[in-house]
Formats: structure tokens, sequence, C-alpha cells
């Protein structure tokens, strides 16, 4: 079976380093570059620590892209005070980790998603788990990629449930609603896969100890860089009983889409008003047929939860 090209496009916080570790722990597909963007972190320490990550992995041949500084509609960016209490101030979590030896590419995150797109075509899965603002510049640069993709899975918005900003946002949508909305509604295949289905995979210390024990570097520091996220979650949503898996589940379904029900649904992003950042069906194309979008509203979370154990459990025993 050819192996899927896979573009991480990632605000490189906790659960995005989890997400890393799913792409590279699975040999379904390739993980070809990881584009860089603001969120969690500012996009400057996102890719160092994509970079850093990487290295601890043992793959410092994966190229990392820098993407834009901050949302479409704006000209600046500022960490929010609830990111850096979830992710920590340096977004992994406050771990410290061998700097990595290299640098960034020179090319810019955009025209390696346009310059990936023509390359691979259909072979290409495009995973965004930060805001969307990258990617939407790019469909803007070259409207042609959104045909030529495989699919984009991306981690982001809410259609059942509430948002976890305010009660009709979620966190990567609400940094840039204009981009999400472009992107929503373009001819990208895409998945959004929202807290509907992330806020259902949780994952406690009792599976972090697990990598703990193997004693291995890539183990220890991703133990404690998850218990620093798991302890944020017991002050932020202690209703759940662990920490929410978005980024992962987003590699994951991306790789097997069979892990989470979908619905077929031509959505929006709300960009205005008081439901601006809201993810919804869109009234105006609610006659037509939705050939191309599609909202998980249900996930298989304990065939999940053991394949992320299993694969994240094998890549740290190695590093
Ligand atoms: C999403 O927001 C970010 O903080 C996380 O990394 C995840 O991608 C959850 O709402
Ligand atoms: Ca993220």
């Amino acid at each position: 079976m050819a192996k899927y090209k896979m573009i991480l496009d990632l605000d490189t916080g906790i659960d995005d380093a989890l997400a890393i570790a799913y792409a590279l722990a699975s040999e379904e597909c390739d993980l070809i570059g990881i584009v860089g963007s603001y969120g969690n972190i500012l996009v400057e320490d996102g890719v160092q620590n994509s970079l850093d990550l990487l290295e601890l992995l043992g793959r410092p041949d994966i190229p990392v892209f820098t993407g834009l500084p901050h949302a479409s509609t704006k000209d600046s960016f500022e960490v929010m005070p609830i990111s850096a209490q979830i992710h920590g101030k340096n977004g992994i979590g406050e771990v410290k980790l061998k700097k990595a030896d290299r640098k960034p590419e020179t090319m810019s995150g955009i025209d390696f998603f346009i310059e990936a797109a023509h390359k691979y075509g259909k072979d290409l899965v495009i995973v965004p788990t930060g805001p969307l603002t990258n990617l939407a510049a790019a469909l803007e640069k070259d409207p042609q990629i959104a045909k030529l993709v495989g699919k984009v899975t991306l981690m982001g918005g809410a259609l059942t449930v509430p948002g976890n900003v305010n009660p009709v946002t979620e966190a990567n949508i609400n940094q840039d609603p204009e981009a999400a909305d472009k992107v929503f509604r373009s001819e990208f295949p895409l998945t959004m896969i929202g807290l509907d289905v992330t806020t259902r995979t949780l994952l406690t210390t009792k599976e972090t100890q697990k990598w703990r024990d193997l004693k291995t570097l890539a183990g220890e520091k991703y133990a404690e860089l998850t218990d620093y996220y798991i302890d944020a979650y017991k002050v932020t949503s202690p209703h759940l009983g662990g920490c929410a898996l978005h980024d992962p589940l987003a590699v994951a379904a991306a790789i097997d889409p069979s892990l989470v029900t979908t619905l077929d649904l031509n959505m929006k992003v709300d960009t205005e008003g008081p439901y601006a950042g809201r993810t919804i069906g869109d009234e105006t194309r609610i006659n037509e047929p939705a050939l191309l979008t599609k909202a998980a509203v249900n996930v298989d979370k304990g065939r999940f939860v053991d394949l992320f154990m299993e694969r994240l459990t094998t890549l740290f025993s190695k590093n």
C-alpha cells in the first residue's frame, strides 16, 4: 500500500507534541514536513519546539517551515493566559529539551503547502491542529490546491458541544475565524475533528507512567510534558477526568477514518457578532449535497486510546 504523505500544521503545544509522536509512530504515513503556526505559543517558539521534539524522537531529517505569525485580520499576536496555563509558557509544559542543531527551512510554510500539493496531489494529507491561517493563505495564493490534495483532517471547532473559549467557539477556530471560514467553504475534502470527539479521548497519569517506566529520554520527557497538561486539565476541565487528546486524534483519524463517525455537512464559520468563531452548517448550502465536508460526531475512544498508547510507547522505547 502506498504511504500517505502527511504535513502537520502545528502551534506546538503539548497535544501538538503528541500529534508529532503519533505521526512518527504510524507506518501508514510519511511525515514530509511540519509547518509552524502561532496559537498555544508564538510562531517562532512553536517552530523551535517542533525542531527540538523531532530531534528527541530521532527524526532530525524532517523539515520544519515557519508559518504566519498572527491571524489574517490582525497585525500582531499575544499568547492568551489560558494557553500558557494549559501548555506552559514554553508550550511544552516547561520541560527543557536539548536545542536542535538545525534551523527551520528558508522556504515559507505557505509555499511548502503549495509545492507539496502540486508534487503529491491525492497522496497528500494535511493535518492542521492550530489556527487555519497558514492553510487559508496558501489557498489564497494558489486556489488550485484545494482540488489537488487528498484530504484535510483538522483539529478544531465544535458542532454538538459548547466551545472551550466561550459557549460557541473552540480555541483553534477562535484565533482566526475568517481563515477558518475560507477553509471550511473551500473545495478541500475536509473532515473536522472537533471538541465533539476530542474531549472523549482522554489520558491520565496511569498511562504516562508507562512511558516513564521505559527509562528512555523520550519516554521521560513525554511523560513530564503530558503530566503538566493532565494537571492543567484538573483545574480547567475537572469534569473530564483526564486530558483531551485533541491533536493526536486528528492524526489518527486522518490515517484511519473508521475511528470516527462523521456527519456530511456543508459548513461555515461565523466571523462576526455574538457567534463569531462558531462552526456550523451553512444555511445557504443546506439543500446542496455535502460532498466535501464532514464533521466527526462520535469516536471509538477505546480503540483510539489503545492505538495511541501502543504506538507512542513503541516509539518512546526506541528513543
Ligand atoms: C486545540 O487548541 C490548542 O490549544 C490545542 O493544541 C488544540 O489544538 C484545542 O481546542
Ligand atoms: Ca494545537
